[in-house]
């Protein structure tokens, strides 16, 4: 924490898209989804503190570019401080710094994760008290992403991916991650979706054996009902990922497959020493040249320090 003024840090996860279902575009240009989405320990930080007027800063790992963040113009946490201030009838105000470790623009949800943990930060210093139903509003509204950032854990998401229901998931899945440099639009990859299946169904598959997996705590059953609907069009538009992906999947991950609309790719393995051991073997190759290790699931955008 910054100076000695009052001030908080909350911690938001990124996600995997266990099950991503997707169905025929809606009238409003949104796919319903039927989703099962899994937070793991890879976080961005919002810390902020008491100020006049309202300044958002960043610092980021090494592996992301800090020109890609989208921060000038109206970027998510402007929006998520001016939405919440509105809600109350306040000014909006305060001194935040991002710390980012959530690939940007990788289908990790990192923008999303970054407005969760704005909406629980401002609740927090400004003293609100939101209750958890208008917070999810306020998060539905800022993206479909979000009301998960909050929940955390393993949890089913259906209309556009902001009706989120926890699901019990008692087992600790080991993943390797791997970023890419080169960011994969969302809505790009939407509208590829489209027009690799113009006739996809209006109702998205349903994810009855992969959360009969979650249930088994088994890494092989879980691996072998992965499935991600977005992954056809992301790796259309990027056949570099098929490599990539077979690449782990030669090395021993279980299964590989792309982060929600990707480019992020992430490799399902048995154990903590695996994943380190797949993770080491796809980094002796020196291609590529971050590969994380993380394991899920974890909680939704929480305090973790107060000022
Ligand atoms: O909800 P969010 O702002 O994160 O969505 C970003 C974009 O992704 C949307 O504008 C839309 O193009 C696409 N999207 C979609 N269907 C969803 C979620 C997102 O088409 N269920």
């Amino acid at each position: 924490m910054r100076g000695s003024s009052v001030g908080l840090t909350v911690r938001a996860p990124a996600k995997i898209n266990l099950h991503l279902g997707v169905g025929a575009v809606r009238e409003d240009g949104m796919h319903p989804l039927l989703t099962v989405y899994h937070a793991v320990g890879l976080y961005d930080d919002l810390s902020v503190i008491a100020a006049p007027d309202w300044r958002v800063g960043l610092d980021a790992e090494d592996y992301i570019d800090p020109v890609a963040v989208p921060l000038d113009g109206d970027n998510i946490v402007d929006r998520a401080a001016t939405l919440l201030a509105d809600h109350h009838g306040v000014a909006r105000s305060g001194d935040l710094q991002i710390t980012k470790a959530i690939p940007v623009a990788g289908g990790m949800a990192g923008g999303s994760a970054d407005a969760a943990a704005t909406l629980v930060a401002l609740d927090r210093l400004w003293r609100m008290e939101t209750s958890d139903e208008d917070l999810l509003a306020l998060a539905a509204r800022l993206g479909s992403d979000v009301p998960f950032a909050l929940v955390g854990g393993t949890a089913v998401g259906t209309g556009r991916g902001e009706i989120v229901t926890p699901v019990a998931d008692h087992g600790t899945w080991w993943w390797v991650v791997v970023p890419s440099p080169l960011g994969l639009s969302t809505p790009e990859v939407y509208r590829h979706y489209d027009r690799l299946f113009p006739d996809a169904p209006a109702t998205p598959t349903g994810a009855g054996e992969l959360l009969a997996a979650l249930d088994s705590g088994d890494p092989k059953r879980l691996a072998a009902t992965l499935h991600n609907d977005l992954q056809a069009p992301a790796l259309d538009l990027r056949p570099d990922l098929a490599r990539r992906i077979a690449a782990g999947e030669a090395e021993g991950a279980l299964r590989g497959l792309v982060s929600g609309s990707g480019p992020t790719c992430v490799f399902l393995c048995e154990s903590g020493d695996h994943a380190r051991e797949v993770a080491g073997a796809m980094l002796a190759e020196r291609e590529p040249p971050v590969v994380l290790v993380t394991n899920g699931p974890v909680a939704g955008a929480h305090v973790v320090t107060r000022g």
